[in-house]
């Protein structure tokens, strides 16, 4: 039934108005990017005469309403908009950045934080989100690590469909779910030396292995929307790729939704080298499946004389409008335009206190114990509520706006739990608790209401006025929390580092309360994996909080305190330092994996491995993985082998962990990665209690994109591996016929 409305809307529409729907403008300057020099009344009237289809970045039901008044009230078709904004990791009540969040590997929570977001949108008067960003990444460099879900394919998609799930439930035409976006449709998070925008070269396989499957299975779960991405890939601006776009999504894929481009990037070919102007650029985009033009002015300047020319297809417009149209019906756009438009709603369904619970449990579940050494026969952590000193010392540790990370929507200024706050909550009376800063972090950062996108931060490399202070707080203390890390802005957009470990006076910091305290926790707040080699030498307790969002404070009590067993796993490799970037557990075994010569593959300075590999999580209690076995040694390519192992918590304390499964294709058409994560299972696993997990390999697991460019499973001899992170050796073997 949709698609005969969408026809004889379609039907109605001069060529004018189809090329509007295919326009997207921010409500103002300057938000995301660099935008054009004409004023809001270009806007407002190009609204009116019905030449908009959709706006990003007008957050208010009050907003959204004058603005589809303006539609509503004075075109001549009365077309809806369509409202969109980046909502990545909440919209009011603020979960962890992405890339926290993904260490919970729990696709149910996961999908829970989305559909919260989902419901504070929608409640202020939107329907549409740029999430999730499914971009795999391998470098700690790049800014936006922190918004996808790291380095694995596996982890990605699953994790990338939850969102999905979340973000659109099973009915996108409640007013309370919103359509989702796919994006950066591809390969946006290879830029070389993790460069934002830079350059990608990646050979077709590895596009098709590694990148694309977090894409195809969005595309798979219905995902409404997609956004192609800035970068280039081998020599092709990924906006202006047919291949991708209009041949693989659209095609191949039967993929029925559309797809925006990234903020001005249909314009940004020209600076690439590839379009000669502006014009050049549109006829490009639109004919490599572009469908809605952001903050361009191409499609709407352009296409007309485009058709008139015959450089694209009166056809092509009209399967992106219908595109377009189709998702308006979808979400009854037509049957009501202002049916997100609710004041009641926006007043009483956001920032719930019931939102800022499921903040605080996703949190919690977010955080990954990196080390917890033995000192003097026990661990610090977890801490007893009954101590009787703590020093909390740091520049993130009386931080009440960090924890939200960077896109953090409406997040509030400064409305975050702090780690202070958070500890205070968590003991009595009788401790005692020395709070310093110790260092500022940065001289200067963004302030509230200023736009993020205009500023560089600057780093505090000379005020050491506080450090006596920290230090004799130290001295008092029984233990020392230590929160240091990154500011919010330090990733996220246009945000990458060549220096990846404790910026500015921190690392000084860490080194003079050590001097006098070794009992020192590290509370690490980052969005990115960082270089703490220093610290995980010395340092005997490490927690990883990345940025928590509203919550953080509580969610850091809770396993501090114990009132939680830290379950995490990291997403993405941890590395000894900066020069081992890009790095990841899946890489190739090369010709000369050896270790023991110098001719090998690997530094003279540094172990090839990571510090802290992916998988990796310790728990406050211990698992034993025993008898591994499968039910046969050999399959047919069609056929599936059942996989099962013991996990034992061995500990006092009732535990989750994430059981995961690995294989490794041994001789392959193409060479195969050293590892691959294939399957994975969170359990809870009471203290002395042995669970039984099951597998099913079968060609799902085993198929890759060979050198037949065919997604095939090859005959062969495997390796599995069922452990509790990428280094585990608890390993069988099995053929395939
Ligand atoms: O959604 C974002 C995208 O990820 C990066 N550029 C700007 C867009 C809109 O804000």
């Amino acid at each position: 039934a949709i698609e005969q409305k969408v026809d004889s809307v379609l039907a109605l529409m001069n060529l004018k108005e189809k090329i509007g729907q295919m326009v997207q403008y921010s409500a103002s300057w300057d938000v995301t990017g660099p935008a054009s020099a004409e004023g809001d009344k270009f806007k407002e009237e190009k609204l009116k005469k019905g030449e908009v289809g959709s706006m990003l970045n007008v957050t208010s039901v009050e907003a959204v309403r004058n603005a589809q008044k303006l539609v509503m009230e004075n075109s001549r078709l009365k077309i809806p908009l369509i409202f969109a904004y980046d909502v990545i990791h909440g919209y009011k009540t603020i979960f962890p950045i992405p890339l926290g969040e993904s260490a919970s590997w729990d696709l149910d929570i996961i999908e829970k934080s989305a559909r919260i977001a989902a419901k504070e949108t929608s409640a202020a008067g939107m329907q549409w989100t740029f999430a999730p960003m499914i971009d795999i990444s391998r470098d700690a460099r790049w800014g936006r690590i922190m918004e996808g879900s790291g380095e694995d394919t596996y982890l990605g998609s699953k994790i990338g469909v939850a969102r999905i799930k979340g973000f659109q439930g099973d009915d996108l035409s409640k007013n309370n779910t919103i359509a989702a976006c796919a994006k950066h449709f591809a390969g946006y998070g290879f830029g070389e030396a993790g460069r934002d925008y830079n350059t990608v070269n990646i050979g077709e396989h590895e596009l098709h292995n590694v990148i694309l499957p977090p894409f195809k299975a969005a595309a798979e779960a219905g995902v409404a929307t997609f956004m192609n991405a800035f970068n280039e890939i081998d020599g092709i601006p990924a906006t202006g790729s047919k291949v991708l776009q209009r041949d693989l999504l659209k095609g191949e894929w039967g993929w029925n939704g559309f797809i925006v481009s990234d903020w001005g990037s249909i314009g940004e070919m020209i600076a690439h080298g590839f379009a000669k102007d502006k014009k050049h650029a549109a006829e490009i985009a639109l004919n490599a499946g572009s469908d809605m033009d952001m903050e361009s002015y191409a499609y709407e300047a352009e296409l007309e004389k485009l058709i008139e020319e015959n450089k694209v297809k009166l056809s092509d417009i009209d399967d992106a409008v219908k595109r377009i149209l189709r998702l308006k019906f979808q979400l009854g756009l037509f049957d009501d335009p202002y049916k997100y438009c609710d004041e009641e709603r926006e007043k009483n369904e956001i920032y719930t206190k019931e939102h800022l619970e499921i903040a605080r449990d996703v949190a919690k579940r977010s955080i990954v114990l990196l080390k917890n050494d033995t000192v003097k026969k026990s661990t610090l952590l977890p801490l007893s509520k009954d101590i009787n000193s703590i020093a909390v010392i740091g520049p993130l540790a009386d931080d009440k706006d960090t924890p939200l990370g960077n896109w953090r929507a409406h997040g509030e200024y400064n409305s975050a739990i702090s780690l202070l706050e958070g500890v205070k909550a968590a003991v009595g009376n009788s401790t005692k608790i020395y709070y310093e800063k110790g260092v500022e972090l940065t001289s200067k950062t963004v302030e509230p209401g200023e736009n993020q996108f205009l500023h560089h931060i600057e780093y505090n490399t000379t005020d050491r006025s506080g450090i006596a202070a920290a230090v004799n707080a130290a001295k008092k203390a029984e233990v020392v929390l230590l929160a240091i890390g990154e500011n919010a802005y330090q990733t996220g957009e246009g945000r990458s580092q060549t220096n990846i470990g404790f910026i500015g006076l921190q690392q000084e910091l860490l080194e003079a309360v050590y001097a006098v305290n070794k009992n020192i926790v590290i509370v690490l707040m980052n969005g990115r994996p960082m270089d703490i080699a220093w610290a995980a030498e010395h340092v005997p307790s490490i927690l990883e909080c990345w940025h928590l969002g509203s919550q953080s404070g509580y969610a850091i009590s809770d396993v501090l305190f114990g009132d939680y067993n830290p379950s995490g796993k990291l997403p993405v490799s941890f590395p000894y330092n900066v020069g081992q970037e890009p790095l990841y557990y899946n890489q190739k075994n090369t010709g000369r994996p050896m270790s023991t010569q110098v001719t090998y593959s690997g530094y003279n300075d540094a172990p090839k491995e990571a510090l802290f590999p992916f998988g990796y999580g310790l728990s406050y209690t211990n698992f034993t993985y025993s008898k591994l076995s499968l039910d046969k040694s050999e399959m047919d390519k069609g056929g599936e082998i059942k996989v099962s192992v013991n996990v034992t918590n061995n500990g006092s304390r009732d535990g989750e962990e994430v059981v995961q499964l690995y294989i490794r294709d041994l001789v392959g058409s193409l060479t195969r990665p050293i590892k691959e994560l294939k399957g994975f299972n969170k359990v809870m696993i009471k203290a002395g209690e042995t669970k039984t997990i099951n597998f099913t390999i079968n060609a799902e697991t085993l198929q890759f994109y060979t050198v037949n460019k065919k997604w095939e499973v090859e005959s062969g001899e495997f390796n599995v591996w069922v452990g509790g992170s990428s280094t585990t050796n608890n390993m069988a073997k099995f053929t395939v016929n």
